[in-house]
C-alpha cells in the first residue's frame, strides 16, 4: 500500500542521516501535490514547493516570499536555528539588539542588496580567475598528503571528507577573510559544529552533541570578537576581507561587532561545508558510476559539464523558508498571507519536467539548469568560488580517479539544511597499492 502523502518525511534529521534525501517523497509530492501543506507534530506547518518551476517562481518573488520573516531553515519545535542558538546568551551581556537580524540572509532588498554589496567584489569571477593557479597548487598539496594517507592506511582507508574535502574550501575561507593560518584547524572544528557534527573527541565528559555544537558556537563567536577587534586596530592595510569590512561603510554607517560577527558567522558556515559536501557527495558519485568516471579521465575536456551534473546531483543545500507577506496563487494553489513557503531546490533538481531522465548521473548533461545554488536576489554569493575549488580540486584528484573505492559504509550529515557525508570511507585498491611505491 503507498503511504499517504500526509505520512512522508521530509522534515526530521534523523531521517536524512539515516536514509539520506528524501527522494522518493519529493517525488511523490511533485507528482501529486506540488505546493503541499505539511503539517507534522514536531514542526511548525509549511507548504512544500518541490518542482523546478515553482521553486523558480517563489525565488522570483522576493517581495511576497520574503526571507525577513524570520524562519528561513527547517528545525524542529523546540530547537532553534542555529544562526539563532547563543545569540541571547553571547549577545544579552553584550547589549546586541535582539531585533537585529543574525545576518543579511534574513534581511530583504534593499537593505540586503547593501549589505551583500559589501563583500561581492571578493567572490566575483574575475577575483577567483585570479586565485586560480593558487587554488590549483594547494588541491595539488591536499591530494597528495591524502594519497599518502591512504597508501599507509592500506585495507583500512581515510575518511575523504575530513582526509581531503574538508581542506580546500577551509584554506580558501582562511585566506580570503584573512584569518590567521594558525587558527584553521580550530576553523574546522567550528564548521563542524555550525552543521552540528561534534567529533567525540571535542566533547566533554557527558557532553551532548547538540550541547557541545552550542558551546562550540560560543568560541567561534568569542574568536571572532577577537578577530574583529584586531582589525579594528590595524586598519585597513592587511588586505583580508575582515579589515575591508570592518572599515567599509553601509548605509552610511560602519558595521558593530554584532553586525560583523553575524555577518562573519554565515561567510564562514556557507563557505565551508556546501563546498566540501558537493566535492565529496562527487567523488562517491564518480566511484558509484565507473563509466562515467571513465568518461572524464578519457577527456578531462568534460570536467566544467562534469562539475555542474555534480552541482546537480549532490545539491548540497535541502531547502530555504520564506514568508508570505500577500496571498499567492502558486501553481493553482492559494497561499495566504503569513504562511511558511520551504522551497526544497534537490527536488526541483530531480524535476522530470526539466530533466530527462533525472536519477540518471551524465557528466555529459547540457543544458543543466539545476538551482543548486538557488535563484533571485538571495543567490548564492560563493558560486565562483565552490566552482573554481571543485575546478581546482577535481583536476587534482583525476589521475588517481580510478584507484579510489569504498571501504566502509559512509556516514551522513544529520541536518536537514546542508545535506551530504559527514564520513566518507575510501582506500586505494589493493591493485594500486601494489603498483604505488
Ligand atoms: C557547492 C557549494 C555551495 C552551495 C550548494 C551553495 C548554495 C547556496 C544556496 C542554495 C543559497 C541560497 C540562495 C537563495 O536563497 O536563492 C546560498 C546563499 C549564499 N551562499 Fe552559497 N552555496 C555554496 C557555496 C558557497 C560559498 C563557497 C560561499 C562563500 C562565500 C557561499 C556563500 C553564500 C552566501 C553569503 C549566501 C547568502 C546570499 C544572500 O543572501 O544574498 N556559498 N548558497
Amino acid at each position: 500500500m503507498t503511504t499517504p502523502l500526509e505520512q512522508l518525511d521530509i522534515h526530521h534529521p534523523d531521517t536524512y542521516a539515516a536514509h539520506g534525501y528524501p527522494w522518493a517523497a519529493w517525488d511523490r509530492l511533485r507528482r501529486e501535490a506540488p505546493v503541499f501543506w505539511y503539517e507534522r507534530e514536531d514542526i511548525e506547518p509549511f507548504w512544500a514547493v518541490t518542482r523546478h518551476a515553482d521553486v523558480m517562481t517563489v525565488s522570483q518573488h522576493p517581495k511576497v516570499f520574503i526571507n525577513g520573516g524570520g524562519r528561513l531553515r527547517m528545525t524542529l519545535k523546540g530547537h532553534p536555528e542555529l544562526s539563532y542558538a547563543g545569540r541571547d546568551d553571547f549577545g544579552l551581556p553584550r547589549g546586541w539588539d535582539p531585533d537585529e537580524p543574525p545576518d543579511m540572509v534574513f534581511m530583504d532588498d534593499p537593505r540586503h542588496r547593501h549589505m551583500r554589496r559589501l563583500t561581492s567584489w571578493a567572490y566575483t569571477q574575475g577575483a577567483m580567475r585570479a586565485m586560480a593557479p593558487h587554488f590549483a597548487a594547494l588541491a595539488q598539496r591536499f591530494t597528495a598528503a591524502y594519497v599518502d594517507a591512504l597508501q599507509r592506511a592500506g585495507d583500512t582507508g581515510v575518511d575523504f571528507v575530513h582526509g581531503l574535502a574538508a581542506q580546500l574550501p577551509l584554506t580558501a575561507v582562511g585566506e580570503i577573510l584573512g584569518l590567521a593560518r594558525e587558527d584553521w584547524d580550530r576553523l574546522l572544528v567550528w564548521g563542524d559544529a555550525l552543521i552540528g557534527e561534534v567529533a567525540p573527541t571535542h566533547r566533554r565528559p557527558g557532553e551532548s552533541r547538540g550541547r557541545a555544537a552550542y558551546r562550540l558556537l560560543y568560541e567561534l563567536r568569542c574568536y571572532l570578537e577577537e578577530v574583529i577587534a584586531e582589525a579594528r586596530a590595524h586598519g585597513r592595510q592587511r588586505g583580508g576581507l575582515i579589515d575591508r569590512m570592518v572599515h567599509t561603510p553601509v548605509d552610511g554607517r560602519l558595521l558593530d561587532n554584532q553586525q560583523l560577527n553575524g555577518y562573519l558567522l554565515l561567510l564562514i558556515a556557507a563557505g565551508n561545508d556546501t563546498t566540501r559536501n558537493a566535492f565529496s557527495g562527487g567523488v562517491a558519485a564518480l566511484i558509484e558510476h565507473p563509466a562515467q568516471r571513465d568518461r572524464l579521465l578519457a577527456d578531462p575536456t568534460l570536467l566544467p559539464l562534469a562539475i555542474e551534473e555534480i552541482l546537480r546531483w549532490t545539491s548540497p543545500i535541502g531547502s530555504f523558508l520564506r514568508t508570505a507577506v500577500a496571498d499567492f496563487v502558486l501553481a493553482g494553489t492559494r497561499i495566504r498571507a503569513g504562511d511558511t513557503v520551504a522551497i526544497f531546490y534537490p527536488s526541483a533538481n530531480r524535476d522530470e519536467r526539466v530533466f530527462s531522465e533525472p536519477y540518471r548521473f551524465d557528466i555529459t548533461r547540457s543544458p543543466n539548469p539545476h538551482l543548486t545554488f538557488g535563484f533571485g536576489t538571495h543567490f548564492c554569493l560563493g558560486t565562483n568560488l565552490a566552482r573554481a575549488e571543485l575546478k581546482a580540486s577535481l583536476t587534482a584528484l583525476l589521475p588517481c580517479l580510478a584507484d579510489l573505492e569504498l571501504c566502509g559504509e559512509p556516514t551522513r550529515i544529520r541536518q536537514t539544511h546542508v545535506l551530504g557525508y559527514a564520513h566518507l570511507p575510501l582506500r586505494l585498491s589493493a591493485r594500486a597499492r601494489r603498483r604505488r611505491p
